[in-house]
C-alpha cells in the first residue's frame, strides 16, 4: 500500500476566501456590516465551496487605513458586534469545516494606540524604543507606499524633538521589532489568536517589518532579520502544529525565496504571488501567454512544504509595480486608461469584470487560471458573483464596496436608511440589480454557478496544489499549455489569450494509445495517438481542463 502523504499542510490544496466583515453583511441595521451578519452567511460559504476565510481586520481601529492601523490588538472593532460575536462565528466556521486565518498587522499600530501615546509622551518613556525613533531622517529613504497623501517615511514629533518612522501613513508608526519586548508583544498577540482558534495568519507587509529589524543600529539590532521570520514562524508552529504564515511580499524573485527561507523552507509558509500575478495583467493586455510563461517558470525552486497563493484581484490597487514603465503603460491603457482608475502612479483600483468590459469568455478564462495555475487560489469577496467598483470612492476605496446580496434595497447588504457604506454600493451595470447572489444562486450559468464549478474541480484535483509543473509546447503564442502532475495523476490545463478559436496541436507526457484526456468540464473525452500527440479546439478566450487517464483508471468519475 502507499500513501498520500499531505501531513497538516491544509493550505497547499485549500480555496482561501478573503472578506471585510465591515462590508459583508449588516444584520443590526446600523449601516455597517458585522460578525452577526458574516454568521448568518457562512452556509454560503460552506456552500460555494471556499475552505478557508481571511478575515481582514476587525480589530479596535482608529480608522484611518480601513482597520490596518490597530489600537488594541486584543479587542474587537465595536461597530462590527461583541468578542463574543467573534467568538461564536469561529465556531460556526468550524463547525462547517472552513478554516479562519486573520491579518497580522504587526509592522505598525496606530499612532493612538497606547502604547505610541506613551512612546511620544518622552523620550525616558519606557516605551520609547517601541517605535523606530532618529533625530534626523536618514538621507537615503524608499519612496513613500502611499505618495499621493505622505512625503516622507519620517514624522517630525514636535513634542520630544525626534522624528518617527512610518513605512505607510503618519498615523501608522512603525514597530520596533529589533527591540525584545516588541517581539515579546508580538508573541503575546499571536499566541492569543492562537489560542482563541485560528489557524493561521494573512501577514502584513513582511519586508517592511524585517527592514525595521535591519535598519535599527545599536545594540538591539537584530543581526540577521529573517531569523527574527524564522522565530516567528516556529513560535506559531509549536503553539499551533498546522497554522499557516501565509505573508504579503511584493518583492523580486530572488527575495521571495528569502522570504520562503530558502529552498529549505522555514519562515513563510506561503507567499501571494505579487509577479505572476502582474505578468497574468501583462498576458491579458498583449493577448499573448508570453508574459505569464515566463512568471510561472521563474518562479525559485522552492520547499515542496511552501505554496503561492495566487490571486486575481485584492482589496489593495492592483499594482503593476514591477512592469517596467512600458509593460505598465500597455496594462493601463487595456484596463484602466483614465486618471481617476489610476493610484500612486503604478495601480488600478478596478474589479476585473469592468476591466475585462464584462466579457464572460475572458472573466471566466482568468478565473479558470486563477484555480488552475500551480498554487492555491485566493478569492477577494464579490468575485464570485462578478461585482465591479465605484470609482466615486477614493483610491483603493473603490472595490471595498458592500456585497451585493441580491437586487433589493441597499443589495440586501443593509435596512438602514443612510450610512456612508450604504452610499458606497455601487452603481450601473455592475450594480446590485444585475449582478447579486440571490439571482445567481438560482442560475447554474451564472457566474457563481462556475465559480462553483471551479472550486469543486479544484478541490477534487490535488495535481493543482501540489502537483509539479510543466509547459507543454505548442505553436500558439496566445495560448497557456501546461500538466500538473502528483501522485500519478496528470491533469492537462489550456488557456486561450486571444478571441479567435485555435487548434492546438501538443504531445502530452505519458499519453498514449491507452490513454484519453477526459474534460473535467463536458463529457467529452480526447484520445490520444501513441506518442501522446493530441489536438485540442480551443475557443476564442476559451480554456479545458483535461485529466489523463486510462480505461481502469480509478481516478475517473
Ligand atoms: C498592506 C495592506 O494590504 C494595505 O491595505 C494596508 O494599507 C498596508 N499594508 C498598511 O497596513
Amino acid at each position: 500500500m502507499s500513501i498520500v502523504d499531505t501531513g497538516d499542510l491544509w493550505w497547499k490544496s485549500a480555496v482561501v476566501y478573503c472578506l471585510d466583515v465591515e462590508t459583508f453583511l449588516d444584520w443590526n441595521g446600523d449601516g455597517v456590516g458585522d460578525f452577526a451578519g458574516l454568521a448568518h452567511r457562512i452556509d454560503y460559504l460552506a456552500e460555494l465551496g471556499v475552505t478557508c476565510l481571511w478575515l481582514m481586520p476587525f480589530y479596535a481601529t482608529a480608522g484611518r487605513d480601513d482597520g490596518y492601523d490597530i489600537v488594541d490588538f486584543y479587542a474587537v472593532d465595536s461597530r462590527f458586534g461583541h468578542f463574543g460575536d467573534l467568538v461564536e462565528l469561529m465556531r460556526l466556521a468550524r463547525s462547517r469545516g472552513l478554516r479562519v486565518i486573520v491579518d497580522l498587522v504587526i509592522n505598525h499600530t496606530s499612532d493612538k494606540h497606547p502604547w505610541f501615546t506613551a512612546s511620544r509622551s518622552s523620550r525616558e518613556s519606557p516605551y520609547r524604543d517601541y517605535y523606530v525613533w532618529r533625530d534626523t531622517p536618514p538621507k537615503k529613504q524608499p519612496k513613500p507606499v502611499f505618495p499621493d497623501q505622505e512625503k516622507s517615511n519620517w514624522e517630525l514629533d514636535k513634542k520630544t524633538g525626534q522624528y518617527y518612522q512610518h513605512m505607510f501613513y503618519k498615523a501608522q508608526p512603525d514597530l520596533n521589532v529589533a527591540n525584545p519586548a516588541v517581539r515579546d508583544e508580538i508573541a503575546k498577540i499571536m499566541g492569543f489568536w492562537a489560542e482563541l482558534g485560528v489557524n493561521g495568519f494573512r501577514v502584513d507587509a513582511v519586508p517592511f517589518l524585517l527592514e525595521t529589524a535591519a535598519i535599527i543600529g545599536g545594540d538591539g539590532a537584530l543581526p540577521d532579520p529573517h531569523e527574527y521570520l524564522q522565530a516567528l514562524r516556529s513560535f506559531l508552529s509549536r503553539r499551533v502544529g498546522d497554522a499557516v504564515l501565509l505573508g504579503e511580499v511584493n518583492l523580486p524573485r530572488e527575495d521571495q525565496l528569502l522570504f520562503f527561507g530558502g529552498p529549505d523552507g522555514d519562515e513563510l509558509n506561503m507567499q501571494f504571488d505579487f509577479i505572476t500575478m502582474q505578468k497574468m495583467y501583462l498576458s491579458l493586455a498583449r493577448s499573448d501567454a508570453g508574459p505569464l510563461v515566463e512568471a510561472l517558470q521563474s518562479r525559485p525552486v522552492c520547499s515542496h512544504d511552501v505554496q503561492w497563493a495566487n490571486f486575481a484581484r485584492n482589496h489593495d490597487e492592483l499594482t503593476l509595480d514591477k512592469l517596467t514603465d512600458e509593460e505598465r503603460a500597455e496594462v493601463f491603457a487595456a484596463f484602466g486608461p483614465e486618471k481617476r482608475m489610476q493610484v500612486y502612479g503604478r495601480g488600478i483600483v478596478r474589479r476585473l469584470p469592468p476591466m475585462l468590459h464584462g466579457d464572460q469568455r475572458r472573466i471566466r478564462m482568468v478565473y479558470s487560471l486563477l484555480f488552475s495555475m500551480p498554487g492555491t487560489p485566493v478569492l477577494f469577496y464579490g468575485e464570485e458573483i462578478g461585482m465591479g467598483e465605484n470609482l466615486a470612492r477614493e483610491g483603493r476605496m473603490a472595490v471595498r464596496t458592500p456585497m451585493q446580496w441580491n437586487a433589493g434595497r441597499n443589495g440586501g447588504f443593509s435596512n438602514a436608511k443612510k450610512s456612508p457604506l450604504i452610499d458606497a454600493i455601487v452603481d450601473g451595470v455592475f450594480g446590485p440589480d444585475r449582478v447579486n447572489v440571490e439571482d445567481q444562486l438560482r442560475d447554474p450559468d451564472s457566474q457563481l454557478g462556475f465559480i462553483k464549478r471551479l472550486i469543486e474541480h479544484y478541490r477534487a484535483s490535488p495535481e493543482l496544489g501540489w502537483g509539479t509543473f510543466e509547459v507543454l509546447k505548442q505553436k500558439h503564442p496566445a495560448v497557456l499549455a501546461h500538466t500538473l502532475t502528483w501522485d500519478g495523476g496528470r491533469v492537462v490545463l489550456l488557456h486561450n489569450f486571444a478571441d479567435e478559436p485555435v487548434d492546438v496541436h501538443l504531445r502530452v507526457p505519458d499519453g498514449d494509445e491507452s490513454t484519453t484526456l477526459s474534460d473535467l468540464f463536458t463529457d467529452e473525452t480526447v484520445q490520444l495517438t501513441g506518442a501522446g500527440a493530441v489536438d485540442i479546439s480551443l475557443e476564442g478566450y476559451g480554456f479545458r481542463w483535461l485529466r489523463l487517464v486510462s480505461e481502469t483508471d480509478v481516478r475517473r468519475y
